[in-house]
């Protein structure tokens, strides 16, 4: 059974805003990235996963347990970061600590005391006076000081500088060491790419693509760029590509003779053989990023008027 499940999640908001037949799931020690821009559903699909919004239709658990009715056992024995952070009013960061701590299941005073050193937060001002940073810290320390073994985070480094988003990044990459089944939404493609195993992009409420990570880190299909020597090797290519198969012509620049070929792992011997009938000066392979492979989503998806979508 997978920790965390969505299934045909439909909450509608009116005007084409909300989240509309979302499905994912998390399954026990996987890190799972759900990336998309402001507004695309990523807060929307979280809250309903903790429980504090009842769906229009379909379902969300964790642990199997149904969100909305078991909100409160969800609440106690996961780590959260909210997307938005409100604190109650009147509180110091220590009551708010101590309040969260008498909440949660287990106990480990050692771990908050090596949290608050490690993200640098000085708890004792009043919760209302704290910057952004400092409130985001907060939620972090919160969240992680009981070691849950689940981690739900909703854009969880938006608000802390560079140096802190480093430091949250390696201590996520820690936690998926140690086991932790983890979902993490974000609109930043490094950290996602850094911790995450499986990923899903959403758009307008919509998921467009959930993919394997690695998948596309490894991907068999490749892009290289190859520059000839001169102008006469380089038409000479262009006008012998009717020929091959092993290869396609993806862009062309006359000005620096130079083209983009599309192929495959399996005819890379056979790529290579054929380029040896050319001058070469050049051949450089052109490494998709995950950056490149979400704008491509997006822009796909724009030019064809959302058949992307499933
Ligand atoms: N309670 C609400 N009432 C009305 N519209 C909402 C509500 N919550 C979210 N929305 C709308 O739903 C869409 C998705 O929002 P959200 O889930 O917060 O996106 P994200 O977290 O990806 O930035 C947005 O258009 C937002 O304005
Ligand atoms: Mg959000």
């Amino acid at each position: 059974m997978s920790i965390i499940q969505v299934e045909h999640l439909t909450k509608d908001y009116g005007f084409g805003r909300g989240v509309f037949d979302v499905s994912f799931h998390v399954d026990k020690g996987e890190a799972f990235g759900f990336l998309g821009p402001n507004g695309a559903g990523k807060s929307t699909t979280i809250r309903h996963l903790m429980g504090f919004s009842n769906p229009d239709s379909g379902e969300t658990r964790v642990f199997g347990k149904e969100s909305f009715h078991k909100y409160n056992e969800i609440l106690r024995s996961v780590g959260y970061i909210p997307g938005e952070i409100a604190l109650p009013a009147g509180l110091t960061g220590w009551e708010f600590l101590r309040m969260m701590q008498s909440m949660q299941k287990h106990k480990d005073e050692k771990r908050l005391q090596d949290l608050l050193k490690l993200f640098e937060l000085d708890p004792s001002g009043d919760t209302k006076r704290m910057s952004l940073g400092v409130k985001r810290k907060l939620a972090v320390v919160t969240a992680f000081m009981n070691d849950p073994e689940v981690l739900i985070l909703d854009e969880p480094t938006s608000g802390l500088d560079p140096v802190m988003q480093d430091i949250f990044i390696d201590y996520l990459k820690n936690e998926k060491k140690r086991g932790k089944t983890i979902l993490l939404s974000s609109h930043i493609f490094s950290e996602v790419d850094a911790t995450c195993d499986r990923i899903a992009i959403i758009k307008d409420g919509k998921i467009v693509s959930d993919f394997v990570a690695d998948d596309l880190r490894h991907a068999s299909q490749k892009n290289y760029r190859v520059r000839f020597n001169s102008q006469n090797d380089y038409d000479r290519f262009i006008s012998d590509n009717g020929v091959k198969d092993e290869c396609k012509i993806i862009e062309q620049d006359h000005d620096e003779h130079s083209v983009v070929i599309a192929t495959d792992d399996r005819y890379i011997n056979r790529v290579i053989e054929l380029l040896s009938g050319y001058s070469v000066c050049g051949f450089t392979h052109l490494k998709e990023t995950l950056e490149d492979y979400f704008m491509k989503y997006y822009k796909e998806d724009k030019d064809f008027g959302g058949a992307l979508q499933k």
